[in-house]
């Protein structure tokens, strides 16, 4: 089989390093891919939104199966183009990726589908969000409609911040389109939680659940980022909470979808907050989640290509997804300056000096000159590793990076990756 992967970040990395040990798969293709990806496969230098262009390309090599990496392709449709060429892809159409794209969208399923969310009000009039803002209790959360890389949320303390914040969206319009509706919303408490299952649109599987570590500093501390680090399993969601989200989040999802005539085929990533209540609902992914589909993809011993085809004809039914026993870890490793202004340019040394088959570097935001790896992106690689114990996996990871092993000038990274797994315990069964 030939499959392409659309994107060129560690999660694609990291799914075309899982995909490549097929033996299903002879050939892999990555666009555009980055240095990491060229290693086990070929790069072909095409943007994820340059659509027209992938479906050539598709049809030109006789692609098997297209996986699709990031969200903007698949809010532009390209699931929907794919398939009327008759292109076997995966990931969910244009109307079921509304999910991600549009908070409104998903805000207003899950009142309807009575699926636990934070309470919320809508907004597309400027003076009535200003108004509502009078009243209110804080801390309130903000949230820009559509898509803003992650950015366009605020947790507000005050009225004069949340007026400040919703002034940025609507009258700056600081995201574009993006700040034309806006979601005005309750401030949860708990632990955030990834949980991502695999769907035809009927039956689901459910990858391990992971905890994604999203500030820049340690505790929590700092700016958001696109993530600076990931673990799994998480060993405080035992198998009673993964019933329960299977029960009242993912399979109400899914059905609410099919009725609403958005049948949804592909990744259904809902971020997840642990409150005193009971598992709530932050935001919907619509894709798998970066980093976390590396440690992922490291535990994972299922055929990630058998299963990605039941998946195509709606025979997800009688699969499983088997994990291997311990942990995994990923360390994301940044340029100075990110996620503001960063340098780049920099070499990355001590790649060669990795050995251990159970640890793995994906690429991000790096780029080959004469034959050198050096810094060209915010997340610059990812360092993971695999162990029995969590505790065990932490001190592996961390033995990777450094002047003696992966490092370049200016690195960042956060040294407590995988720590509040800790403290909640080291089993997972
Ligand atoms: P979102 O893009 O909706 O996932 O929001 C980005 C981040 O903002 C989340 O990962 C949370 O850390 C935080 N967040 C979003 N909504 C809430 C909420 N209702 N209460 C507390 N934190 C929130
Ligand atoms: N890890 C967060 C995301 O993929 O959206």
């Amino acid at each position: 089989m030939k499959i392409l992967i659309i994107g060129s970040g560690g999660r694609e990395h990291a799914l075309g390093w899982k995909i490549k040990q097929s033996p299903l798969v002879n050939k892999i293709y990555f666009a555009p891919g980055n240095p990491g990806t060229k290693l086990i496969g070929e790069n072909i230098p095409i943007d994820v939104i340059d659509i027209n262009k992938l479906v050539k390309f598709a049809k030109d090599k006789k692609i098997d199966l297209t996986v699709v990496g990031p969200e903007t392709p698949l809010v532009l449709g390209i699931t929907d183009i794919f398939k009327k060429e008759k292109l076997k892809i995966f990931g969910p159409s244009k109307k079921a990726s509304q999910i991600e794209g549009s908070k409104t969208f998903s805000k207003e399923l899950m009142k309807k589908y009575k699926i636990p969310t934070a309470e919320y009000f809508a907004f597309n009039n400027f003076g009535e969000a200003t108004k509502y803002l009078q009243h209110a209790k804080y801390p309130r959360v903000i949230k820009a409609d559509g898509l803003s890389l992650g950015k366009g949320v605020a947790i507000c303390k005050n009225r004069k911040e949340a007026e400040k914040f919703l002034s940025l969206l609507m009258v700056d319009k600081i995201f574009d389109g993006s700040g034309e509706k806006i979601i005005i919303e309750e401030c949860l408490y708990g632990q955030e939680i990834s949980f991502m299952v695999i769907t035809d649109g009927k039956d689901f599987l459910s990858f391990l659940p992971s905890q994604d570590h999203k500030r820049l500093i340690e505790n929590n501390q700092g700016p958001n980022t696109g993530g600076m680090g990931a673990y799994a399993p998480v060993p405080f969601l035992d198998k009673k909470l993964i019933k329960q989200i299977e029960k009242e989040i993912v399979t109400p999802t899914i059905k609410a979808m099919a009725k609403e005539g958005c049948l949804y085929q592909g990744i259904l990533y809902p971020g997840l907050i642990l409150t005193r209540e009971g598992p709530k609902v932050l935001e919907y992914n619509c894709r798998f989640g970066d980093p976390e589909t590396q440690p992922l993809m490291m535990q994972l011993e299922s055929d990630l290509v058998e299963i990605f085809l039941a998946q195509q004809k709606n025979k997800l039914k009688n699969k499983k997804l088997v994990f291997k026993k311990g942990f995994s870890v990923s360390v994301v490793l940044t340029s100075a300056g990110y996620p503001s202004e960063y340098k780049k340019g920099d070499q990355i040394f001590g790649l060669d000096k990795i050995k251990d088959e159970e640890v793995q570097v994906f690429h991000a935001g790096t780029k080959e000159v004469d034959k050198k790896i050096i810094t060209n992106g915010g997340r610059v690689l990812s360092v993971n590793a695999s162990e029995k114990t969590l505790e065990e996996t932490i001190k592996k990871v961390y033995q990777q990076i450094g002047k003696k092993a992966v490092h370049f000038k200016g690195m960042q990274y956060r040294k407590d990756i995988g720590k509040n797994g800790l403290i909640f315990g080291d089993k997972y069964d």
